[in-house]
């Protein structure tokens, strides 16, 4: 039987620091639909742990990854998560002005006298890779490719003949709670029963499977094949639900804000066809709130100093295990 993390990890400054550089500095982060920038100039643009993010479309059709922070003396590019900027990227400090493909155009007032080479002031870029539309970024050089990690959820989605609709619209809550504490319920079933009592209900006695594969948790309620809930669940390390239905698809993005704080980020995807995104919206609003309520209370408690650590059950909480397991290699 696996012990939990400590307690001591939720919430605080030292774990949030070493976890934004060891974890979210090296994963393949997710930033949105590349259907939400189609055109050239158009970008997005998130933050994830304290990184600042966006994407822009070339002039070429390409779109490229950048940190959201001017070379000059680290103004913003953009504000907001989406937008268009026309054909540069224009710095709102001082107005440094950056071709879409991260050249620096115009160090704007600097003189000529000014020994200066614009070539080495370039915005920072990312790599950036997309899978069935979805646009990703790491800061790791050194990552492996983006479809490596998705390749098994690639596959299931496959052979359920599931795929991933256009985008309809965003939504966000604010959590107080961990990221870590979010991210762990999402992993388990086991709390659908106390939690969800009306998804309880729909699942009935479908038999709820979990499996941990490389970088991915699937997670699929078998028996239920016609209900609403009826899909794949999938979780890509270190934080982001890809929940595919017939009809549709819920992104789910656990984005750290902070020590002990939590973004919801959720992006609705959906075919047109029977299945409101009405009703997608409602079922997905009552379970954020019950999940919210829980996490919330659970990281109230983790921070009172009461409770040290507790245990994992290994016929439910495989992956729960799996998540802590690999952070336990960054903590002390
Ligand atoms: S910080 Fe961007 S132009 Fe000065
Ligand atoms: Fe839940």
């Amino acid at each position: 039987m696996q012990a939990t993390l400590p307690a001591r990890l939720y919430g605080c400054p030292d774990a949030w620091a070493r976890e934004r550089s060891a974890v979210f500095g090296k994963a393949w982060l997710f930033l949105g639909h590349e259907a939400e920038a189609p055109a050239t100039g158009d970008w997005i643009a998130t933050d994830i742990a304290g990184h600042r993010l966006l994407a822009v479309r070339g002039g070429d059709g390409a779109l490229r990854a950048f940190h959201n922070v001017c070379r000059h003396r680290a103004g913003p590019l953009v504000s907001g998560s989406s937008g268009h900027c026309g054909g540069e990227l224009v710095c709102a400090y001082h107005g440094w002005r950056y071709a879409l493909d991260g050249r620096l155009r115009a160090a704007t007032g600097f003189g000529a006298a000014e020994a200066f080479d614009p070539r080495a002031f370039g915005l920072l870029a990312l790599r950036l890779e997309t899978w069935r539309g979805l646009v990703f970024a790491t800061m790791d050089a050194e990552a492996t490719p983006l479809l490596d990690h998705v390749a098994p959820l690639d596959a299931l989605l496959a052979s359920r003949g599931l795929t991933i609709a256009a985008p309809a619209l965003r939504r966000s809550h604010e959590l107080a709670c961990d990221w870590k504490t979010y991210a762990e319920n999402y992993l388990e079933g086991y709390h659908i029963g106390s939690v969800h009592p009306a998804l309880a209900d729909e699942l009935g006695a479908a038999e709820y499977r979990v499996r941990v594969e490389g970088d991915l948790v699937l997670q699929e309620a078998i028996g239920v094949n016609d209900g609403p809930q009826a899909g794949v669940w999938g979780w890509l390390w270190p934080n982001l639900g890809v929940n595919v239905y017939r009809h549709g698809a819920m992104i789910e993005r656990m984005t750290p804000t902070g020590p002990g704080r939590t973004r919801l980020d959720y992006l609705f995807l959906h075919d047109g066809g029977e299945g409101a995104i009405g009703e997608a919206l409602a079922a997905s609003d009552r379970l954020t709130a019950e999940d919210a309520a829980i996490c919330e209370a659970v990281q109230a408690n983790l921070s009172a100093g009461a409770y040290e650590a507790g245990v994992l059950s290994e016929r439910h909480e495989a992956a729960v295990a799996w998540f802590q397991s690999r952070l336990a290699g960054i903590h002390p």
